[in-house]
């Protein structure tokens, strides 16, 4: 999945990429504040209509004459011509039936901020600092650490309908179109430099599971370091960037990517087998807003309390979802190549690679690993 790179960052330990030195001094700003959907400006500076303006008059998956649309948003029928030929480009299927108008077939849930709040429980509540909706970013997770540099509190939650350059693992592109899958990005801040945030990626996969397992979506499985699969193909992944000092008190950005409804014509550019929940859920997901909340239940108390237990407590649960475990596998690192058996992680989060030279820990970096054929 996948393209673009990571900040000129380099990756240190199990997926953590250190994208910046030291940042001043973080000021508690923003509590409780929420902000919903950035306005679009076009280059010459004429303010765009949001393509949520018509997005949720054609949510509901019926059809609707263009004279109604028009008439609802205030606007010429060839305006809203314009507009939904616009969604269109962005990726969203909108079918048009002589006499009956436009639909989007099988509708579209948006996110939609009082949704996610009642979707979370008091601890998850109680962590969120800030729930940020972007209807376009280029990547979530830029955003989260723009927003670190400019002093907001650790506890900021960024998801975002579409993300124009959203990062992957590895320099390449996460496929993001618009309003079908869930892109969502947050902060929290350690004290105890980068070192005590090893394994922090693979405890985010065993907590993304367990998101997920409690919405009834079963068969979920992990692949080092931060790869989410189903059905073995690749469902979701999880990107961490780090800002701050590398040695002491640091900010890191936790950056979760994972399939709904991925439209066939944006899978075109997926490099590597790939599943959604649609296909998991035989076409029926969870909504993105109950998705969304259920992430954060788990992701927010995961990072909140990981500077106190570190991996220790998420090694077990994460060696129960481990894809590899016992299979022959060649890591790729760059030109390198190392072949063993995949015998779990240790209690860093380094992967177990057993050799002929006996067990051996390998951190992350630019290691994948691939099933040895
Ligand atoms: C991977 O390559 O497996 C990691 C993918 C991580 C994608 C998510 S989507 C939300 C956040 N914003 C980004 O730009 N990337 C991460």
């Amino acid at each position: 999945m996948c393209g673009v790179t990571e900040a000129g960052g380099s990756e240190a330990h199990s997926g953590l990429i250190c994208v910046a030195g030291r940042i001043g001094l973080v000021i508690q700003l923003n509590r409780g504040r929420v902000c919903y959907y950035s306005r679009h400006v076009s280059l010459t500076g004429t303010p765009l209509m949001p393509n949520t303006t018509l997005v949720p008059l054609l949510a509901d998956g019926e059809f609707h004459s263009g004279q109604a649309l028009a008439n609802a948003l205030g606007l010429s029928r060839t305006a809203v011509w314009k507009q939904l030929n616009r969604l269109q480009s962005l990726g969203l299927e909108v079918e048009s039936v002589k006499g009956r108008g436009y639909r989007i077939p099988g509708g579209v849930e948006l996110l939609d901020e009082s949704r996610v709040r009642k979707g979370l429980q008091p601890p998850a509540h109680a962590l969120l600092q800030e729930l940020q909706l972007l209807e376009t970013v280029d990547s979530t997770n830029a955003e989260v650490l723009r927003r670190i540099a400019a002093g907001t509190a650790p506890g900021l939650v960024c998801s975002a309908e579409q993300q124009t350059a959203g990062r992957g693992r590895r320099g390449r592109q996460w496929v993001s179109p618009f309003a079908r899958n869930i892109y969502l990005s947050f902060s929290w801040e350690y004290h105890q430099g980068a070192a005590a945030l090893e394994g922090l990626s693979l405890a985010v996969g065993v907590a993304v599971v367990r998101a997920l397992s409690g919405l009834g979506v079963s068969g979920l499985q992990l692949k080092w370091p931060n790869d989410l699969l189903a059905q073995s193909g690749k469902l979701g992944g999880v990107l961490l960037e780090m800002a701050g000092d590398a040695a002491g008190r640091c900010q890191v950005v936790i950056g979760v990517g994972i399939n709904v409804a991925m439209p066939t014509a944006a899978a075109d550019t997926i490099d590597q087998a790939w599943v959604d929940l649609t296909r998991l859920c035989d076409g029926s997901p969870p909504g993105r807003n109950t998705l969304l909340a259920a992430l954060l239940n788990e992701l927010l108390p995961l990072a909140a309390s990981f500077g106190d237990t570190g991996f220790a407590p998420w090694r077990a649960p994460w060696m129960a979802l481990d894809a590899y475990a016992g299979t022959p596998v060649v890591l790729h690192s760059g030109e390198k190549r190392q072949a063993g058996v995949a015998r779990g992680v240790d209690d860093r989060g380094a992967l177990l690679l057993e050799t002929t030279l006996g067990l051996q820990p390998v951190f992350g970096g630019e290691i994948s690993l691939r099933a040895a054929s």
